[in-house]
């Protein structure tokens, strides 16, 4: 695989530190992964006996990557964060050592492979994190290009509609960690802050240490994600609230914080 580094990334990329990974495990991975599942059982009805090779890409921590790694898929993960893909590649040793899984570091906007895949993923606000058209346009071309002939994308996004209606505050509490996250609209910028900070506990177990991070989040319109995904070449495009892709709607804007899109090379 060869990655291109062309747009310099925003401050973001500190984000995704190893607190944050560890923070990502201690409250994301209990039990299946209800993107994953959901995704997975949708996928399998619309296409039977496909080949089962999936790239996923911000695969983040590889719960996701786990979860069709069970399902007998081959699966390419891709992120930015090293700190993340090592969990991935924690998580998924045996699966890694037998040749079903591997994870790369890289940007989602420049990538290419050169094999295919039957499905992409993109989950997990990872859309969210691309400033502006150019980011996604890049990305969705380079998706394209990794993805056979009659394959799927499938990915989800936070709306601003829905977060404009929906600043809020939740505190979570575990033997793993206390955290404070706070997400705050920006009207002014159209943007949404994502604060958290805490306490973690460290990856040897012993001892908790402190963070605080924000990340910054931009949102992009279902009008101008369809049409950029036109742009590149992808048909059947159509949207839906979370975990439900078999009920398309119109648009997302106006409904729904979070939105599914599906297209179809
Ligand atoms: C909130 S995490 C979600 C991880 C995973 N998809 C999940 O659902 O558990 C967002 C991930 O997107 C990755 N990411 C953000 N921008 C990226 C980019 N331009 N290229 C690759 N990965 C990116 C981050 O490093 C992070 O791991």
């Amino acid at each position: 695989m060869a990655t291109i580094k062309k747009k310099k990334y925003s401050d973001n990329s500190n984000f995704y530190t190893e607190n944050f990974a560890n923070f990502w495990d201690s409250t994301q991975s209990w039990g299946p992964d209800a993107n994953a599942l959901n995704l997975c059982r949708y996928y399998e009805q619309i296409v039977s006996n496909g080949n089962k090779t999936l790239l996923d890409i911000g695969c983040g921590t590889g719960n996701f990557a786990l979860y069709f790694l069970q399902k007998s898929y081959t699966v390419t993960g891709l992120d930015l964060s090293e700190e993340m893909l090592r969990h991935a590649r924690k998580k998924t040793e045996s699966f890694i050592k037998n040749g079903k899984a591997k994870f790369i570091q890289g940007d989602a906007r420049y990538f290419k492979f050169n094999t295919k895949f039957a499905l992409a993923t993109c989950f997990g606000w990872c859309l969210n994190h691309l400033d502006g058209e150019e980011d996604l346009e890049n990305l969705f071309r380079s998706t394209f290009n990794a993805v056979e002939e009659g394959g799927y994308f499938f990915f989800n996004f936070l709306t601003e509609k829905g977060f404009a209606n929906r600043n809020y505050v939740r505190t979570s509490d575990s033997e793993k960690q206390s955290s404070t996250e706070c997400w705050l609209y920006h009207p002014e910028t159209e943007k949404v802050s994502h604060k958290f900070s805490g306490f973690i506990q460290s990856s040897l177990g012993k001892y908790y240490v402190r963070f605080q991070q924000t990340l910054t989040l931009n949102f992009h319109k279902s009008i101008t994600i369809k049409r950029l995904l036109s742009k590149t070449g992808w048909k059947e495009i159509y949207f839906s609230l979370p975990y439900k892709p078999s009920n398309p709607i119109p648009s997302t804007d106006e409904v729904t914080p979070c939105a599914w899109c599906v297209a179809k090379k």
